[in-house]
């Protein structure tokens, strides 16, 4: 085998893993809308703020709950993970906003992200501002937080929008802590 098609054969087999994996998340991500249209019964509805204990929640590890039909991460964030969304300027951010409905005119300084002080906890709606597919987390993306793979959005570890298409950071809910291992969304 020559060395061009040597190239060639790489190159295909890398466009064909590409797409594969492409494929195989977008179909992940446009289940949701299907997924909350047949739950949106009476019964779902009326779940307007729901309860949940966070007890096993290491450090460093994410909870995915569905809330309201849609995807809500509640991460617990590593010591490094707060240290490099609180090094991050300001003038450095995408979207200024805090996008966090507990603190509606903060802007989007990490402290005013997380639902603790310390900037342990970080609640958000796991939805892509860009067009609604469910960003994959646990580090990912070049920001080490959170990276949708449907056209290429970069969230840092604040759910920041940093790179790529979505406008807006990803939102906080109405949420807080109602006793040490519960959070209430709602
Ligand atoms: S929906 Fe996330 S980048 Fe387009």
């Amino acid at each position: 085998m020559s060395h061009a098609e040597d190239h060639a054969g790489t190159r295909r087999d890398f466009l064909y893993y590409a797409t594969a994996g492409a494929g195989a998340v977008a179909t992940g991500a446009a289940v949701w809308p299907l997924v909350n249209q047949m739950n949106a019964s009476a019964d779902v509805r009326a779940l307007a703020s729901i309860h949940v204990d966070v007890s096993n929640v290491a450090v460093g590890s994410q909870l995915t709950v569905k809330w309201l039909g849609k995807p809500v991460f509640i991460r617990r964030r590593t010591p490094e993970e707060i240290e490099a969304g609180r090094a991050v300027a300001l003038t450095d951010l995408v979207d200024p906003h805090a996008d966090n409905a507990n603190k509606p005119d903060a802007d989007a300084a990490d402290q005013n992200r997380t639902l603790d002080e310390a900037g342990e906890w970080l609640v958000m709606m796991g939805v892509c501002t860009h067009l609604g597919c469910v960003p994959l987390g646990n580090g990912a993306g070049d920001f080490g937080g959170w990276f949708c793979p449907c056209h290429g959005s970069h969230y840092d570890t604040a759910g920041r929008i940093r790179k790529g298409p979505a406008p807006r950071n990803l939102p906080v809910p109405v949420a807080q802590f109602t006793d040490p291992n519960t959070i209430k969304l709602g």
